[in-house]
């Protein structure tokens, strides 16, 4: 493989323990070198994640945390402070996806830890960590954001939102930091992870739908790992993703519109209840 910028950096990717994050961290050590440390909540799947890595094991270490948990991101900068361990790259990739539903029926309960979770965890991390990133000479922070954040659907308001705020709050910090530091917004679009779990049971005909317009985690792992390396700013991955991207731009509004009365036509049962009279 052609020497990148990142090869044998250390790199802390969020949500490691499952999906894009896992098979970025894989990727990561396996390819690159890179030394990598996941966060995610669920323990025993950071550690089988470390044991399948076999001989390449001792370039994964993991705190198992919540990303939401302000304290637990100072005292992680703390601890490297104190081990003078230097982050060179902060990947941000945690996130969950609300079932999909109208706005009325989310509790706020709902609300607060979807934001939080997709969106304040990365503040906090940022907050507390880019005193450490910005020593590194090959400074690099990277959002994982949604094509959500682009064109807002029925039934991904809370989702729409949060993702929509990580992209503004990132277009800014980049700006403030460049010349000191690469940062990164990716959007993916639909990704064949277990993020979908908490939705509907999808019939046949919905699943082969949603398999038509999704991109393998394979694939988006890949496009993410090429945008790193181009340094690029903005990445839009998948058909659905750059669908959205461009019809944003060319009718603003009336694409989410058009994106609805396409989504209530296909009488597919995960979007039922949001169309329901
Ligand atoms: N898949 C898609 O279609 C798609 C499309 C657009 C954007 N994205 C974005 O891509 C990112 C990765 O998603 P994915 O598809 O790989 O989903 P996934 O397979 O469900 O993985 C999500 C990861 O985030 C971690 N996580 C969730 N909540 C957390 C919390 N409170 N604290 C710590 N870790 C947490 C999960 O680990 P634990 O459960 O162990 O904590 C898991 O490792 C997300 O930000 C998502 O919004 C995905």
């Amino acid at each position: 493989m052609t020497k990148c910028w990142f090869d044998c950096k250390t790199v802390i990717v969020t949500g490691a323990s499952s999906g894009i994050g896992r098979l970025l961290s894989e990727k990561l050590i396996k390819d690159h070198g890179c030394n990598v440390i996941g966060i995610a909540r669920t323990e025993s799947k950071l550690a089988a994640l470390k044991e399948e890595l076999g001989r390449y094991s001792h370039k994964f270490c993991y705190y198992a945390f919540d990303v939401s948990d302000k304290n637990k991101w100072a005292e992680l900068a703390d601890t490297f402070e104190k081990e003078n361990r230097q982050i060179d790259i902060l990947i941000n990739n945690a996130g969950i996806l609300p079932k999909f539903d109208r706005f009325e029926n989310y509790s706020l309960e709902e609300i607060d830890s979807a934001m939080e979770i997709n969106f304040f965890s990365s503040v906090y991390s940022m907050k507390a960590l880019m005193p450490n990133v910005l020593k590194s000479e090959s400074a690099a922070i990277i959002n994982v954001a949604s094509s959500a954040a682009l064109c807002s659907l029925a039934g991904t308001s809370v989702y729409s939102a949060s993702k929509a705020a990580l992209k503004s709050f990132t277009d800014a910090v980049r700006e403030e930091t460049r010349g000191r530091c690469y940062i990164g917004l990716i959007c993916p679009g639909f990704t064949k992870t277990d993020i979908f779990r908490s939705q509907k049971k999808s019939s046949s005909k919905a699943q082969k739908a949603m398999d038509m317009v999704s991109t393998s985690c394979d694939r988006m792992v890949r496009l993410i790992i090429n945008s790193m390396w181009k340094k690029k700013k903005d990445s839009v991955f998948g058909i659905d993703a750059h669908l959205m991207d461009t019809g944003c731009r060319l009718i603003g509004p009336y694409c989410s519109g058009i994106s609805s009365k396409v989504m209530k036509i296909s009488g597919l049962e995960i979007f039922r209840d949001i169309f329901a009279e």
